[in-house]
């Protein structure tokens, strides 16, 4: 059902586990499998993922797909990473079943979910900052 890629990197999988100082995080799930991602990022000052890992309970998809996101958005801006697309991950893979589709997706809102926590932690920090001056 897998092609050999998908094979290859569900045996070898990058970045796996929690990343110590992440500073957003994004946890999300699939009703109807009930897998889920969680994606840890250390962004830098500059806006820029310096670290990316992550912790998944699903399918072999949904571990290879969390896998080639999180290489692909080390080193990226924020804003860079928010237009990874699924379909990005699908066609680095050379493909994924039909019924397997919605694994990439689900890596997908990980990051979008990672960035709205870390966008949130940031917008705290300077509210708490300006507070102190004020
Ligand atoms: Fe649901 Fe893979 S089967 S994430």
């Amino acid at each position: 059902m897998y092609n050999n890629k998908v094979i290859e990197i569900f045996n070898n999988p990058k970045n796996v586990g929690e990343l110590k100082g992440a500073n957003g995080i994004g946890t999300v799930g699939n009703e109807a499998c009930g897998d889920i991602m969680k994606l840890y990022l250390k962004i830098d000052d500059n806006g820029i993922i310096e670290n990316a890992t992550f912790k998944t309970f699903g399918c072999a998809a949904a571990i290879v797909s969390s896998s080639v996101a999180t290489e692909m958005i080390k080193g990226k801006s924020i804003d860079e990473a928010l237009k990874l697309e699924n379909s990005d991950i699908i066609n680095y893979l050379g493909g994924l079943p039909d019924n397997k589709i919605h694994c990439s997706i689900l890596a997908k809102e990980a990051i979008v979910e990672a960035i709205k926590d870390y966008r949130k932690k940031q917008a705290k920090k300077l509210k708490k900052q300006e507070n102190k001056k004020a």
